[in-house]
Order: C-alpha cells, then sequence, then structure tokens
C-alpha cells in the first residue's frame, strides 16, 4: 500500500497518487458498507496484523495538511481488557489512537484518519467498535510508547473476529436498549435541507447517502450538510462547536466516509477544513 500521509493539502496534481488515492477510496468506500460495531468476539489471534499496522503506520490519507495523527495496536489480550471499561468479554487486541490535541480540527482529523484504519480493518476481515470515553485513559497512555506533551489517547477500538453471536448477543441488545436509536440513521432530509439536497448531483447524493451511515459517539449523527455560494459544507449540529468538541470526532469520520464514497464514483475531491471555533467546520472542494 503506498503511503498518503504527505499527500499534499488542496489535492494532487500527480497521476499516479490520485490513482492510488481512487483505488484507496474504493476498497474504504466496499469495507464501509459491512462495518458494523462489534462488541463480542472470539479469543482468537488475528492474522493481519502486521498489515494493519502498516497502513495505520502510513498509509493511509491525512486531512488538509493535519499530520499529528499515530496509531498503536496492542496485541496483548490482558492489556487490552485492562484498559477498557464495561463487560467486553475477551479482547485479542486493542487499535490505540492519538492526536495532538493543541492543533485546530485536531478532532476531525483524528476521525478521518481514524475511520480510515477501522475501515482497512473491516477489509482484513478484523470487526472493530469506536470506543472514545469507556476507556482508561492512563492505562492506554501507559501502553502508547513515546507519547509527548499534548498528545493524548482519544478513542481505542478493539480488534478481533466477531464471536458467533456478536449481532444478536446480549452485550449488543444491551447496547441498543441504552441507544434507542442504535443502528437507525436519519434520512437525508434532516441532514440536509431537501431544497438543496435536491440541487445536488447525483454523485453527491451517494456520498452522502454514505455519510449519514457512519459510525458515531450514541449514534447521535451530529452532521449537517448544507450548500453555501458554490460549496458543500459539513457543520454541527451544535452551534458553536469548540475545537475540543465530541462533535467533531464524529465529523471527520463522515467526511472520511463522504470522500471515499464520492471519490470511488469519480469524483475527486477534498475536504478544506474551515472554522475552528464554530460552523461550517469544512467544505468539500470539488476538482475539475
Ligand atoms: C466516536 C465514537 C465513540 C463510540 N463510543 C462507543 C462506546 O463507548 N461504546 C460502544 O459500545 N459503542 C461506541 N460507539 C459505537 C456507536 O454506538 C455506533 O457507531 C453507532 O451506534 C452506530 O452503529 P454501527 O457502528 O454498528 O453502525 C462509538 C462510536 C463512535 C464513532
Amino acid at each position: 500500500m503506498a503511503a498518503f500521509r504527505r499527500f499534499p493539502y488542496g489535492g494532487t496534481d500527480n497521476l499516479s497518487e490520485k490513482g492510488d488515492l481512487s483505488l484507496l477510496a474504493e476498497r474504504l468506500a466496499a469495507a464501509a458498507k459491512k462495518r458494523y460495531s462489534c462488541r463480542s468476539y472470539k479469543d482468537q489471534p488475528l492474522e493481519c496484523l502486521n498489515e494493519l499496522e502498516a497502513f495505520a503506520e502510513d498509509g493511509y490519507e491525512i486531512l488538509g495538511s493535519f499530520s499529528d495523527v499515530r496509531f498503536c495496536i496492542l496485541r496483548d489480550p490482558e492489556a487490552s481488557r485492562s484498559i477498557m471499561k464495561g463487560p467486553w468479554g475477551p479482547l485479542p487486541s486493542l487499535l490505540l489512537m492519538a492526536v495532538r490535541t493543541d492543533r485546530p480540527h485536531f478532532l476531525e482529523a483524528l476521525g478521518y484518519a481514524g475511520q480510515q484504519v477501522i475501515l482497512e480493518a473491516t477489509a482484513l476481515g478484523i470487526q472493530t467498535c469506536w470506543v472514545s470515553g469507556m476507556f482508561s485513559l492512563d492505562k492506554a497512555t501507559k501502553h502508547f510508547p513515546g507519547l509527548e506533551k499534548h498528545w493524548n489517547v482519544v478513542a481505542v477500538s478493539p480488534l478481533g473476529y466477531a464471536s458467533a453471536n456478536a449481532k444478536t448477543g446480549a452485550k449488543q441488545k444491551l447496547f441498543k436498549f441504552l441507544s434507542a436509536q442504535r443502528g437507525r440513521r436519519h434520512g437525508l432530509d434532516v441532514i440536509m435541507h431537501p431544497t438543496e439536497l435536491a440541487s445536488l448531483p447525483p454523485v453527491l447524493v451517494n456520498a452522502l447517502q454514505a455519510a449519514a451511515q457512519a459510525p458515531s459517539a450514541l449514534n447521535q449523527q451530529p452532521w449537517r450538510f448544507a450548500i453555501r455560494g458554490t460549496e458543500l459544507t459539513i457543520s454541527s449540529k451544535h452551534p458553536a462547536p469548540k475545537p475540543d468538541h465530541p462533535s467533531r470526532l464524529d465529523l471527520g469520520i463522515a467526511m472520511l466516509e463522504f470522500a471515499a464514497a464520492a471519490r470511488a464514483l469519480g469524483e475527486d475531491g477534498f475536504w478544506q477544513p474551515r472554522q475552528t471555533e464554530g460552523n461550517p467546520i469544512a467544505a468539500f472542494i470539488r476538482e475539475p
């Protein structure tokens, strides 16, 4: 897998990079259709972790010019269990996601990069579940080598093979009970004004449909899309999200799902981050 970390801000004129990026988009967009949050794992070591580790090192595209994201894959089931809070059962491996938190757009950048690693795991047959609150920050930091000042582990995800009852078991049912909306998604008319939606070209409607399926904390789906002038923008449903507002992590994830779907359909575009203290968070720049 080619490295995209140095993929330049504002797109690229390099045809080989463009080609690599669209292959990556196709792979991720296909994986997004299969991904779900898995909460029961087999007590079984994983194959392909080296491949995933290589991807998490330098296989993904950064958001804008933000490259201060790092991933660490723990292969020790005991350590993985000790970091997670709650009744998870066996956890063969854990993905730790860290970001430098004194930079603008750090949460969107982590969501954008992290969702690529999550989808690459899906493509490799490994199940995942984003977790941003219910883990021990102290223990996760202890297991993350070389984290410097201003760097925080913001989210983690189990990595494993789904146990037979992963979609229907007690943990999944409990989670459904706690989060009535789990699994359901808003219609497009909720995340974008119907008049604006009607003016979008079909390829962007398809990309919006993909973004609407993105995972989010408690399935809150805090993203809203709009047309401002000639641009498609993404905003948080919260009126003035500060740089550390949790919805920004979800927005970064949705931006990735949108971009992957759009590029897989032949639309070369990229997200350009905008306001640091409010909405809109970013605009999707279409390339001619
Ligand atoms: C940032 C983030 C944090 C999440 N935190 C948790 C969590 O702490 N525990 C959990 O069981 N699921 C967590 N989830 C998973 C969401 O509940 C899940 O994505 C959502 O309900 C949609 O379901 P799906 O991922 O199966 O499509 C989180 C998801 C995201 C994106």
